[in-house]
């Protein structure tokens, strides 16, 4: 089938109350219109154009737009217009339209419209659904004998056919070409000003052509036109995508605090305690760990890896059973090598950390390549900018590098090699070396007791000088 999708995101989003296009508004850390774009993609249609608007170049540089063409609408004149911009640009065969702040819909629903659309030869096809709790949606109308005849909008339906069709419009339509001829008939909605999709519904059933409406679960129709209506929305993903985990065999202790994105993939006997957070493009090995408060961004995972409580981690790649946190910070484009320890108040920034490898406290490590079964002390710095470059160190396997240590970048130190604590190493430490440096230790006899007793005796020298000048 030579199918073409037109996503409808020119909209100005009035009721979002925000800078932002709405379409450009996240749902589970991804725009909405891109979710829709990814539910159609499957489809591998032969074309699709998103028809934008309000915000139109902001839209452009966030929407990753290699199979999109994107077409103006230059006044936002409604739904229908908004169709009839791209109508110009459309192939041969149908056209699926979709609503770009319907992010919730699924592949699965939008390839069994295909089919029964093509199985009973409609001209028009639709998704709808019942939900009697819902405002702002077009309502279908049918006649005596059920056949469908209109789309009324929610704010031009009286109580009574409120109550006569409960059946309400998905904003999603697949049409042959000899539908959309029907589009220039379409005339401006009198109170609005606006020409609506849906009067092509009216159209297309006067003239006789066979249309049908197919009923998609409620949830998979729902758009966005508030704040509210986008959590509740974000919501929805949020809870599918965490029991899809589940029932994968991943362990949420408390799936309501935890936030997993589309994009994520969890290994089974995973453990995910609340208050977590799994974005973007991060895939976790088996029996992984991910203790309360945590965030983990865009990196992958080998099995048994722990991270324990409050810890960041940025675009990273940790190897199995390393063991991060807690109040950890690993920033992007940093490797941690098997069975590796990154402990507490430990921040990595483009570093590679060797297998066996630990930084148990408090360290910065910055451009480092550090080898395998390294230790590195409390408080080890590697001091990698001066303040216009970033310089890197190097670290060879077996080093151990004493508490309070600061690596003046760029530095090397060689295989096996000993730092001794409280070092400021600004030359390369051969292998097998012990580097110390710091003046080396004196201790006063006595010292304290005589200092004491020197502070006496001079502040009764001065409480007598005192007297004598009263
Ligand atoms: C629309 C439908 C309604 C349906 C609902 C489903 C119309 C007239 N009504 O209502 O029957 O139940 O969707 O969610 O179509 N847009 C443009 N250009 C415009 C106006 C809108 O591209 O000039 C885009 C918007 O960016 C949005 C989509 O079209 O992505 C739908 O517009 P919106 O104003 O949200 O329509 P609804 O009132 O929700
Ligand atoms: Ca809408």
């Amino acid at each position: 089938m030579n199918l073409s999708v037109v996503i409808l995101a020119a909209g100005l989003g009035k009721r979002m109350h925000s800078h932002t296009p709405k379409v450009l508004h996240e749902a589970l850390g991804k725009p909405l219109l891109q979710h829709v774009l990814d539910a159609v993609s499957a489809l591998k249609p032969a074309k699709t154009i998103v028809v934008i608007g309000n915000g139109a170049q902001k839209v452009i540089e966030k929407i990753d737009n290699g199979n999109v063409q994107f077409v103006i609408q230059k006044k936002l004149l409604g739904t229908g217009n908004a169709l009839s911009v791209a109508r110009e640009k459309l192939r041969r065969g149908p056209v699926l339209v979709l609503n770009g702040d319907g992010p919730l819909i699924t592949t699965k629903t939008l390839k069994a419209l295909l089919k029964r659309h093509v199985q009973n030869r409609n001209v028009l096809s639709f998704l709808t659904f019942i939900d009697d709790s819902m405002t702002g949606y077009g309502r279908i109308i049918r006649g005596e004998s059920g056949q469908i005849t209109a789309i009324k909008e929610d704010k031009h339906t009286t109580p009574a056919e409120k109550k006569r069709f409960r059946e309400l419009n998905g904003g999603i339509y697949l049409m042959e070409r000899e539908a959309l001829q029907y589009l220039d008939r379409i005339r401006k909605n009198r109170s609005s000003g606006e020409y609506y999709i849906t009067d092509i519904v009216s159209l297309v059933s006067s003239a006789g052509k066979k249309l049908d409406a197919y009923n998609c679960p409620q949830e998979e129709s729902r758009g966005v036109n508030t704040r509210q209506e986008l959590y509740e929305v974000s919501e929805i993903m949020r809870r599918e995508c965490i029991s899809k985990w589940m029932r994968k065999g991943v362990t949420f202790l408390d799936p309501e605090t935890s936030v997993v994105h589309r994009s994520v993939t969890i290994g089974r006997d995973s453990v995910i305690y609340p208050n977590t957070y799994l974005e973007g493009k991060t895939s976790l090995g088996n029996k992984c760990v991910i203790y309360p408060g945590t965030r983990i961004c865009d990196s992958s995972f080998g099995n048994e890896v722990i991270v324990k409580d409050s810890s960041l981690i940025e675009e990273s790649r940790i190897r199995d059973g390393a063991v991060i946190g807690p109040f950890a910070h690993l920033r992007p484009h940093s490797v941690v090598g098997r069975n590796a320890k990154i402990g507490n108040f430990v921040e990595l920034k483009k570093s590679t950390i060797g297998n066996g490898t630990k930084a148990s406290h408090l360290s910065y490590l910055g451009d480092a390549e550090i080898g395998d079964n390294v230790n590195i002390g409390a408080g080890t710095i590697t001091c990698n900018y001066d303040g216009i470059n970033k310089f890197k160190t190097k670290i060879e396997p077996g080093v151990f590098v004493g508490s309070d240590t600061q690596l003046v970048a760029p530095v090397k130190i060689g295989k096996g090699a000993y730092i001794a604590a409280g070092a400021t190493i600004t030359q390369d430490v051969p292998p097998g070396a012990l580097a110390i440096s710091r003046p080396s230790q004196q201790n006063l006899a006595n010292w304290v007791h005589s200092r004491i007793s020197k502070i006496k005796k001079q502040s009764t020298k001065i409480k007598k000088g005192n007297k004598g000048t009263r």
